[in-house]
This record gives structure tokens, sequence and C-alpha cells, in this order.
């Protein structure tokens, strides 16, 4: 064997193929014939192939049903033999199916006919949760990075992420990091009331490998339960932050917190770029005046042409309720995207600044605090997980 046949076969993914559905028999042949999957075998019954599947070391089963709704004994029976991660193959009419997927056992639901790429896609992702399944149905614990930005200076990015990531701390109960990426001239922290003794510059500097115990050395705690890794203190310092210290950093986050709250500029500097790489939901803050609007259109087509997925972007009309001849719907057609979340100007917002203390537990009365709130709550992982797998549901 070559060398390279031996790379080669240690990346390949173990897959079995189970069950039937109108084109399984030509996506197996294909998948048979591609370099980054191994098919150790396959078979219409389950029960023919149990040995294969107990002994066969699978990373993956993929599963054709012709049942229009979820396929619980035929899960149930693969179950009996594999805790590999499963990906369903239907065809047809399949969306009760889908929709009983989301809470199930099952790692994606393709409908074929389907590109081979996307399937050897499909496969691959499934690898990566596959570790991490704790059980039915339950997701992996892996933090959500929720990045709030605007092209724009003053419209509301730091009020947003620091009443949000207070919000989830204190109401939602998730363990919570706000990290300020307004690495020259971050406020989050005063924001917070908080005068930190450690920024992210300490940090990324600090000798050795970054690890969980090593973030929590730095990251300072709020009276809502949140942690912060506040900005620099100098401005001159942000350059040291380099892309590939956060990149490190928010992966070490993850494992540690539920969310990640990111603060930004509004500029897409390196490390905005490995933060929107590991980006879950993107908070696009928008008000209404023309320049705002047209600086987010501008900033809409960059993330389109870094390839940011769009169905992670979620605008924020922020001063949604201000008199100032400009309406909603005239934003949405601007910008030809629906805006997610309105939050009103309060007064109460200036007033929490100057004291150091966000609105959304100062004024937890306020409709400022329920617009928070209830974004808070819209942000949990149920709804985007769902979200997430109506994506994957797509037809080839
Ligand atoms: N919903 C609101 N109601 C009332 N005032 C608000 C609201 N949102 C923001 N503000 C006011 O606008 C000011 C600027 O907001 P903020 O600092 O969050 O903007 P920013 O986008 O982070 O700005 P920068 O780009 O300079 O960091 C705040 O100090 C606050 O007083
Ligand atoms: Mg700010």
């Amino acid at each position: 064997m070559s060398l390279d046949t031996t790379v080669q076969t240690r990346e390949q993914v173990r897959i079995f193929v189970t069950g039937s559905c109108d084109g399984l028999d030509q996506l197996r042949d294909a998948l048979e014939r591609h370099g980054e999957v191994e098919l150790v075998g396959s078979s219409p019954g389950v029960r023919e192939s149990a040995a294969t599947l107990t002994g066969g070391h699978l990373q993956v089963v993929l599963h054709g049903t012709r049942s229009a709704s979820l396929p619980v004994d035929e899960i149930a029976a693969i179950r009996e033999h594999t805790r590999a991660p499963i990906i369903l193959l239907a065809s047809g009419e399949a969306s009760a199916l889908l929709e009983e997927a989301l809470d199930s056992d099952v790692a994606d639901v393709l409908l074929l006919p389907q590109m081979t790429e996307n399937v050897v896609f499909s496969v691959r992702k499934a690898t990566k949760s596959g570790h991490r399944v704790t059980g039915v149905g339950s997701p992996a614990r892996r933090g959500r990075i929720v990045t709030v930005f605007s092209p724009k200076g003053g419209t509301g990015k730091t009020v947003t992420s620091t009443n949000l990531a207070s919000a989830f701390a204190k109401y939602e109960g998730k363990r919570t990091l706000l990290v300020d990426l307004d690495l020259q001239f971050g406020d989050a922290a005063i924001m917070l009331g908080i005068e930190p003794e450690k920024t992210i510059y300490d940090l990324v500097v600090a000798p050795g490998e970054l690890d969980s115990e090593k973030l929590a050395g730095y990251t300072t705690r709020h009276a809502s339960g949140l942690d912060i890794l506040p900005a620099p203190v100098r401005p001159e310092d942000a350059e040291l932050v380099t892309e590939t210290k956060l990149s490190r950093l928010l992966e070490v986050a993850r494992e540690s917190y539920d969310v990640i709250v990111v603060d930004t500029s509004p500029f897409f500097h390196g490390p905005m770029l490995a933060t929107l790489d590991r980006t879950d939901e993107l908070l696009l803050i928008c008000g209404l005046d023309v320049p705002t609007l047209k600086n987010v259109r501008l900033a809409l087509q960059t993330l389109e042409l870094l390839a940011f997925p769009q169905n992670r972007i979620r605008v924020v009309l922020n001063r949604a309720n201000t008199k100032v001849g400009m309406k909603r719907s005239e934003v949405e057609g601007a910008l030809d995207v629906k805006v997610r979340f309105e939050v009103p100007s309060d007064r109460a917002v200036p007033i929490a600044v100057n004291r150091g203390n966000p609105a959304v537990l100062a004024e937890s009365g306020s409709d400022f605090a329920k617009a928070v709130r209830s974004m808070a709550k819209a942000l949990q992982p149920a709804e985007a997980a769902k979200a997430q797998k109506k994506k994957l549901f797509r037809k080839g």
C-alpha cells in the first residue's frame, strides 16, 4: 500500500447504508466510488446486517425510508446495534418526517435525489457531532456564539450586547461570556459598571497554551452572573489580539459557556472575520436613519461576499418606536431582509448607561427590558437548532 493510499484510507468515514427509498441505489453506488467514505456494507433490512452494524466500528449509518413520518421502529432497530449517528434519506413528501426528526435521535434528514457531495458533507458533519452524543435527542454541549454587529458607530451594539448578555445570565440561567471585540475603544465593561483588572489583551499575551482554566483566570464576573472579557485598556494593544489568538479563544470559550456574546466595532478586521467564521447568530443592528440603512445594506453585501450564511443574520431595529418619518417596512424594503427583532428607544437606557447598570436589570419593567428579554428567549438553541435542521433538509 502506497503512502498516498494509507493517508486516504485513514481519512475515510466508515458508513453503512440500510433501508430503501427511491434513489438510494444510485446514491450507494456513487458513495462507493467516493474517496472520502468507505462503504462498509449495505442491506435493505436492519436485521440481516446486525453483525456488521454491531462490529463494524461504523461512524455513520445512512438509512433510507419510505415512511412519510419518522420511522421510529426502523431507528430503534438500528440503535439495538450501534450508537453511530443516523442520517435519514427520504424521497417524496416528507414534511411530517422532517418535523418529527427535529427532536429525535437523528443527525440529519436528506431528501433524494441529492448531490453526492451534499451527502458526504452531511456525513462528515454527523461524525463531528457523533462524538458528542449525550443521549437520545440531546444536542452537544457547545456554546453558541451570538455576534452583535453594525457597520455604523453609535447604533446600539454595546447597549444590545451588554443587555442581552445580562438577560441570558440573569433570566435564562445561561453560563454567559461577553467578549468585547471593539478592541480599540470598547466600553462594554463601563456600561456594566465594571473596572476590570484583566482584559483580553492580558489573556492573549500571557505565556502558555490557552484552555478553559486559563480563560477563567482572565474574566470578570458581573452581578447578573455573566463573565466579561473586556477590551484592552490601551488602543495600541489591540493589534496583539490576532485572528489566530481569537479563534483559539472562541473555541475554548465554547467548551465552558452556553452563550458567548461578542460586541464589535464597525469594521471587518481579522479577529472579526475569525468570529464570523464561528458565529451562530449575527445580530445586525439597524436604525431608522438613511446613513445607517445605507451602511447596513453594504454590510449585507460584504457578508454575502464573505459567504456568511444568510440564515444566521437577524436584523435588529433599534430605537424602533422613534418617529422620524421612516417605517419598519421601508427598512425591510431597502435591505430586502425582514427585521427579526425590534428594540424601542427608552429613556431608561441612557440613564442606565451612565449608572453602569444595564437597563434590562435596572429597569426590568421597561419596554426596552421586555424587548431584550424576549430576544434572549428567542435566541435559545432549540429554536436555532430547528432553523438549522430545516436548512439541512434541502433538495439536491
Ligand atoms: N434603545 C435605545 N434607547 C435609548 N437610547 C439608546 C438605545 N440604544 C442605544 N442608545 C443610546 O445610544 C448610545 C450609543 O449606543 P452604543 O454605545 O450601544 O452604540 P455602539 O453601536 O456600540 O457604538 P460604537 O460603535 O461607538 O461602539 C448609548 O450610549 C445609549 O445612550
Ligand atoms: Mg460600542
